[in-house]
């Protein structure tokens, strides 16, 4: 197979992280300016020679939405300016989580930034923990889809389970954290039945499964408000669990989110670095993805098997 060479560009969602990967990959990340025009429109130029590459555009889409334009912008000037592939890696995909019409008159936003981002350019997608699996069926292009567990179960796995218990917040992240609970040594697993009446005031009702006097790590693909796991948190030790962590890939925390897990009974909040965040000492700990997208990149370009990626 003839391999065109290997440009990776990022916008400004996540620098620290784009910079973290191109250092792993051993090269330096390609000339782009992204910024604004004086009324405030986004302006993208791509400083360099992008004929024929294998293009890697890294960019996480969170609000707001100038990141997801920044990422459209950056694919349409690449194809342009003939760059033979465009892979966009995007380590957060915003939107994720409007992936159905669960009422009337709502739009699948999820499915919209899908056709949004074929449109402008790209050639496939390389995507981290998204909400729901089946958003890879909103892409009429290759999605490689990979998980943070493996770096969540490296780092819990140093310590002594016994007493462990994987909980999952809700039946939607039931699948995810089953797998996490296998991987862990078949640690044990409950699950909280979550109700969501009310947009952003998530109830944590009945639990399924013991957690008395047993530590609970609760696993979520992303913390936004923070409610979600507040209220779990708030029913485990209702029920008896002796402390409870948490395993969360993408740090979003809107509003107050952060102080308010800070000062709730959670005692270790692990997220990675798929999302900017400065966060206070104590609680926190980011993990860094970088290794994880690095390596991804680099098999993708060379054509080889990124499956084993995938657990
Ligand atoms: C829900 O389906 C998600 O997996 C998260 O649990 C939820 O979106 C977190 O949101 P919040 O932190 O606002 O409760």
């Amino acid at each position: 197979m003839t391999r065109n060479s290997m440009k990776v560009f990022c916008g400004n969602s996540v620098p620290r992280l784009a910079q973290n990967i191109s250092k792993k990959l051993g090269f330096n990340l390609g000339k782009v300016t992204v910024d604004r025009f004086s009324d405030g429109e986004i302006r993208v130029k791509i400083e360099e020679n992008v004929r024929g590459a294998d293009v890697f555009i890294i960019q996480s889409t969170q609000a707001p939405s100038d990141n997801l334009m920044e990422l459209l912008l950056m694919c349409d000037a690449a194809k342009r300016a003939s760059a033979s592939r465009i892979t966009t890696v995007i380590p957060y995909y915003g939107y994720a989580r409007q992936d159905k019409k669960d009422e009337p008159r709502v739009p699948i936003t999820a499915k919209l930034v899908a056709d949004l981002l074929s449109q402008a350019g790209a050639s496939r997608i390389l995507a981290l923990d998204l909400h729901a699996e089946q958003i890879q069926g909103f892409f009429d292009i290759p999605v490689d889809h990979l998980y943070a567990t493996p770096l969540f179960a490296e780092f819990f796995g140093k310590r002594n389970l016994a007493d462990y218990i994987v909980v999952a917040p809700d039946a939607g992240s039931a699948k995810r954290s089953r797998g996490y609970a296998k991987r862990m040594g078949n640690l044990p697993m409950a699950i909280v039945d979550k109700r969501r009446e009310k947009k952003d005031k998530p109830e944590a009702l009945n639990l399924v499964g013991a957690v008395e006097g047993k530590k609970c790590l609760l696993l979520d693909d992303l913390i936004s408000t923070g409610t979600t796991l507040i209220e779990a948190t708030g029913l485990l030790l209702k029920k008896g669990a002796k402390e409870v962590r948490v395993a969360a890939t993408h740090g979003v925390f809107s509003g107050e989110a952060i102080e308010k897990l800070k000062a709730s009974p959670i005692e270790e909040i692990v997220i990675t670095d798929s999302l900017p965040r400065d966060l206070p000492a104590g609680k926190f700990r980011v993990l860094s993805i970088a290794g994880l997208l690095s390596e991804a990149i680099r098999r993708i370009h060379n054509g080889e098997s990124v499956s084993s990626l995938f657990i």
